[in-house]
């Protein structure tokens, strides 16, 4: 009897040992910036479909509030991930988060809010994914060029000059900037006399979107000409505020251009309302964003070949944009 209550202690504690000391399990830590961004939440779902039946990955939101997610990326640290995959609150914050994992040897992979340079350049074991905001900025102006040109009624006030509105994204946000800049510039290229009637943020959401268009509306009216979102969901937005100001019912009319290309915006698309917009492809910047943290998290330096997107300038992925019209969506 002793002899086998002695054998079962033994068992008892080499399974113990065995929980405990054993190698933990493989793990990448996500943290995205808020859960509600409709773009993020896209890319949040090919993460989560790319690490199917690969290395698991534990996804969490930083509520936009970046103390937060610096709370997270250290719990991450402390379990013991093999890589984290951070969409920052605050990209400037991106120096303290890599001097974080650098000093614990946790390689990163930063999307779509882009790391300065300065910051990218503290450690090599740091990526970047994210797609060009000049070239989105551009084909948005290109759709709006294009309408123009077809359809001499746009200029409602026949002065030869396109009156226009602006609603940009956060403050700061390299793709809040550069849409902005390079969408009035193919304007300009394309021989279109500009007039800016006003601008203003929506914060990337669909109720601040319409609460900016709403404000628009409320001083310029009819005189606006075209309304250019930064985003799908500000345009959304704003085309709730002119349908409650009488637009898209009895031929009337407004061109209202966004990015991304959202699934709400593809249906926006198809029922007429949105003008056109530009594919921010948040499949393929997703699986980038994991392919390269699993090789890191293997221990290896991640090639074109291996994570199957091109590399340049060592550590960057940028995935292309793409127009999409109503025969698109
Ligand atoms: C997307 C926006 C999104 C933002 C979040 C942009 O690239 O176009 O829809 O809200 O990223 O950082
Ligand atoms: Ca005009």
């Amino acid at each position: 009897m002793r002899r086998i209550i002695a054998l079962l202690c033994l068992i008892a504690l080499l399974l113990t040992i065995a929980g405990c000391g054993g190698e933990r399990d493989e793990m990448i830590g996500v943290t995205v910036y808020r859960s509600d961004d409709s773009f993020i939440s896209e890319v949040r779902k090919s993460i989560a479909a790319a690490s199917e039946g690969d290395v698991p990955v534990e996804i969490l939101s930083a509520d936009n509030r970046q103390q937060m997610q610096n709370e997270q990326i250290e719990d991450f640290i402390e379990r013991g991930a093999s890589a984290i995959i951070v969409n920052s609150v605050d990209r400037t914050a991106s120096g303290v988060i890599i001097e974080k994992c650098r000093r614990s040897s946790v390689p990163l992979v930063f999307f779509n809010r882009e790391p300065v340079k300065d910051d990218m350049a503290k450690w090599d074991k740091v990526y970047y994914v994210g797609a060009r905001a000049e070239e989105s900025g551009r084909m948005a102006g290109g759709i709006l060029a294009d309408c123009w040109y077809a359809n001499p009624g746009m200029d409602r006030n026949g002065d030869g000059i396109l009156q226009f509105v602006i609603i940009k994204g956060e403050t700061g946000h390299q793709d809040t900037e550069l849409r902005t800049e390079y969408f009035t510039e193919a304007l300009m290229e394309r021989g279109i006399q500009l007039e800016k009637l006003h601008e203003d943020t929506g914060l990337w959401n669909r109720d601040d979107g319409r609460d900016v268009m709403n404000e628009f509306l409320s001083y310029s009216g009819d005189r606006i000409e075209a309304v250019f979102a930064n985003n799908d969901d500000m345009a959304l937005g704003a085309i709730e505020a002119l349908k409650d100001a009488g637009y898209f019912t009895d031929g009337r009319y407004m061109p209202v251009v966004g990015i991304d290309a959202t699934p709400a915006g593809r249906r926006a698309l198809r029922d007429g309302t949105l003008l056109g917009t530009v594919f921010n492809d948040s499949g393929n910047q997703g699986r980038a964003a994991y392919n390269i943290a699993k090789e890191l998290a293997a221990g290896r330096i991640p090639t074109s070949e291996s994570i199957g997107y091109e590399i340049t300038d060592d550590r960057y992925v940028w995935i292309p944009y793409t127009t999409v019209l109503r025969q698109d969506a």
